[in-house]
């Protein structure tokens, strides 16, 4: 039987973009429940051919759902995702609410699909951050075939990263940028402002200097890999593009690295297009990736002075890719594995 779902923050980026995808993949639903805040309670949305008039979380019964995809933030998750579970509903969150308890699996299913196997002890499988999902799905097979020793990363992340309402801030704030310093525009995501600028900051400061978003990136990728010492650091970066994040890699390995083996390797793993297959020069760009649901690498190169040590680039959907793709994806693994079933 198939199971019954709840998207909450169905209005948002990440739901809209889980709905798009539910439909455009077939995954099969005995029942869809559309669930938001009061603000948007009644409004009728069309997934396929049918119309769902939208809910709000408080409104809403949880032993309704079989499972129920959370993308309406932190604070959100961290209310009504213990009432869902509590109601029996097998939760795949996207938040960082739950991704280091050590009774949630935090899954990218294209590295620890086997985490899957089994319903978790806490109700919830975690999604993890959007910048990690790509890297980690890299660094696996380098792991597997050189050994990681470590790795430097530099994020270029798009606006919407903070939903509809910071892609909207960018267009607004680069309007007003072209008109001039009389300007009526006031930020409340990007400060400063994200028109013609890049910030070195997204999420809060911690004590150590790191950003939350670099912490995330080091303490998830350790977790999904299962590596509790690999050694990655980050500066992430916000940068004025509307969606797709970009990375700069740098992975220092075990054992030196012949780069057209490399390129084979990070072709050969799932979902994965490398640009420079054919011509070294071939690079993609955000604005310029002619397929969402993949990872797309250029400019592979091992280093001068350090054999055992290359970088490359990387762009990914951080909405498709990083969000909700990878939470469908958990999903259609649960289904396949029997973890998650309707019930009749
Ligand atoms: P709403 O549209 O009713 O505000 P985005 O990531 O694009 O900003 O979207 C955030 C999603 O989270 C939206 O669907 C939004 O619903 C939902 N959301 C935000 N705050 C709450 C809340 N307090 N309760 C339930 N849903 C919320």
């Amino acid at each position: 039987v198939p199971p019954r779902v709840a998207i909450v923050g169905a209005t948002g980026a990440v739901g809209s973009t889980l709905m798009e995808l539910m439909e455009s993949r077939g995954f099969r639903y005995g029942e869809l429940h559309l669930v938001a805040s009061s603000r948007s309670a009644g409004r009728v949305l069309t997934v396929g051919e049918r119309e769902y008039t939208v809910v709000a979380v408080e409104d809403f019964d949880f032993s309704r759902v079989d499972v129920a995809f959370f993308s309406a933030g932190t604070a959100v998750s961290e209310k009504w995702v213990p009432v869902a579970t509590e109601a029996g509903a097998l939760v795949i969150d996207n938040t960082i609410a739950f991704r280091m308890d050590p009774d949630t699996p935090l899954v990218v299913p294209q590295v620890n699909a086997h985490e899957l196997d089994r319903r978790p002890a806490s109700g919830i499988v975690a999604n993890p951050n959007c910048s990690t999902i790509p890297l980690v799905r890299l660094l696996r097979g380098v792991e597997d075939r050189w050994g990681v020793r470590n790795a430097v990363v530099s994020t270029y992340q798009a606006a919407s990263g903070l939903g509809y309402s910071g892609v909207e801030e960018l267009q607004e704030s680069s309007r007003a940028a072209l008109q001039g310093p009389d300007a009526d525009f006031e930020a409340t995501h990007f400060r400063p402002t994200l028109a013609f600028n890049v910030i070195p900051k997204i999420d809060r400061f911690l004590d150590s200097g790191f950003t939350l978003e670099e912490e995330k990136m080091l303490r998830e990728s350790r977790k999904i890999l299962g590596l509790p010492h690999l050694d990655v650091t980050t500066t992430c970066v916000r940068v004025p593009v509307a969606n797709c994040h970009s990375e700069a890699v740098y992975v220092e390995c075990q054992e030196p690295v012949d780069r057209a083996e490399l390129v084979r390797l990070l072709a050969a793993l799932p979902e994965v297009r490398v640009h420079d297959e054919e011509t070294i020069s071939a690079f993609p760009t955000p604005a310029v990736v002619d397929s969402s649901d993949i990872v797309h690498v250029g400019r592979v190169r091992v280093t001068q002075n350090n054999p055992r040590a290359f970088w490359l680039w990387l762009v990914a959907d951080n909405l498709r890719i990083g969000a909700a793709l990878n939470a469908l994806q958990i999903g259609e693994e649960l289904v396949a594995r029997g973890t998650l079933e309707g019930r009749p």
